[in-house]
């Protein structure tokens, strides 16, 4: 059976934005019922700047206390610039990923820098962390449409990921931040994007503002991604992005992936502790397009924890 490999970025994108603030131990709390579920990759934290996201400031103790915990997990934590991943070596990162967003405005209310500038900024930033031993991602932000610029031209996007290859970024991830892409334009993308750089070396971060987060995945899946990041319960958004919702719901991504013959090693059963936490720490309900069903399915003793229905399991 052939695999997907998915990123929760719940505790980073999920939380964010959020009006809620969690501490460093609910944190830890939420991580390690992600672990329990069965994600192997898991996005801790960011080093930003405090003061442009208050809600990261624990990064450094967050992130030792999760590798000091699960030292088998592949921890990846997000970074703006030098000045974070000085302080991400230090907390003991291992992988680290920068944000490139394909337009001039974009990176200024991201990163207060011009797109010149920011591609330089994490062209520099990979090669330090390569040079530190680290494994590296590069986000390429609003990779669809921009807030401020609209639509972003497929060839902007292929030159961006150009360049970062040319610095040999390990992986690079098409962001849909504010959640507009479609199947068919996802398609498209690939098919130009996928002549210059291997399906292999490509993710795909879907937010689903407009319902359309699964469907994206599958276009991808039909071009040859295996990679993708998704967040528990949808939980996630951009603060500098308006209009950016939730991520596409790691809920969603796995009982649609493992529905049509992938393998995730996710345990949906105990994805839904994760949502039910994150629902109660938040305060508000959560939960991606399945939630419903498959809380449902688990009440009545029904839940398959691969998300198979009848007749569709191996034995
Ligand atoms: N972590 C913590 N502090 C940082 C930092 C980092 N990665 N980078 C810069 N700083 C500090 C500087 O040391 C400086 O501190 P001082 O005022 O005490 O001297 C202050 O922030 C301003 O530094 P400057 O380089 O002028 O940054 P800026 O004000 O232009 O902000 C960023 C740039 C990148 C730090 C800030 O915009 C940021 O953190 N953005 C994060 C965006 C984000 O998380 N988006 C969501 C994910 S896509
Ligand atoms: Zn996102």
């Amino acid at each position: 059976m052939e695999s997907i490999w998915i990123t929760d970025v719940s505790p980073r994108d999920g939380l964010q934005n959020q009006p809620k603030h969690l501490s460093t131990h609910e944190k830890l709390a939420l991580i390690r019922l992600l672990v329990a579920a069965g994600l192997e990759r898991i996005e801790v934290t960011s080093f930003v700047s405090p003061s442009a996201v208050p809600q990261m400031a624990d990064a450094a103790d967050l992130l030792s206390l999760v590798i000091s915990e699960f030292p088998k997990l592949q921890s990846t934590v997000l970074v703006p610039n030098l000045k974070g991943l000085e302080r991400a070596r230090l907390a003991g990162a291992s992988e680290i990923s920068v944000v490139l967003a394909a337009t001039d405005t974009m990176n200024r209310k991201n990163i207060n820098q011009s797109l010149a500038d920011a591609t330089r900024n994490c062209q520099d930033t990979v090669r330090a962390a390569k040079a530190m031993g680290m494994r590296t991602r590069t986000y390429l932000a609003v990779a669809f449409d921009c807030p401020f610029e609209g639509v972003t031209p497929v060839p902007t996007l292929l030159a961006l990921a150009q360049q970062m290859q040319a610095v040999q970024v390990d992986e690079i991830v098409i962001a849909d931040t504010i959640g507009s892409a479609t199947p068919g334009r996802v398609r498209d993308c690939l098919s130009v994007l996928g002549w210059a750089i291997p399906m292999n070396q490509l993710a795909m971060h879907f937010h689903d503002t407009r319902g359309l987060a699964v469907a994206n995945t599958w276009a991808a899946l039909e071009a040859g991604i295996r990679r993708f990041d998704a967040s528990a319960g949808g939980l996630g958004g951009c603060p500098f992005a308006p209009g950016a919702a939730g991520n596409l719901a790691t809920e969603d991504l796995v009982l649609m992936a493992q529905g049509s013959g992938f393998q995730t090693n996710i345990d949906l059963g105990r994805l839904l502790d994760v949502i039910e936490f994150a629902q109660h720490k938040m305060d508000r309900p959560l939960g991606g397009r399945s939630y419903s069903w498959l809380a449902l399915q688990k009440q009545k003793g029904d839940l398959d924890p691969r998300g198979l229905s009848q007749g569709q399991s191996d034995a």
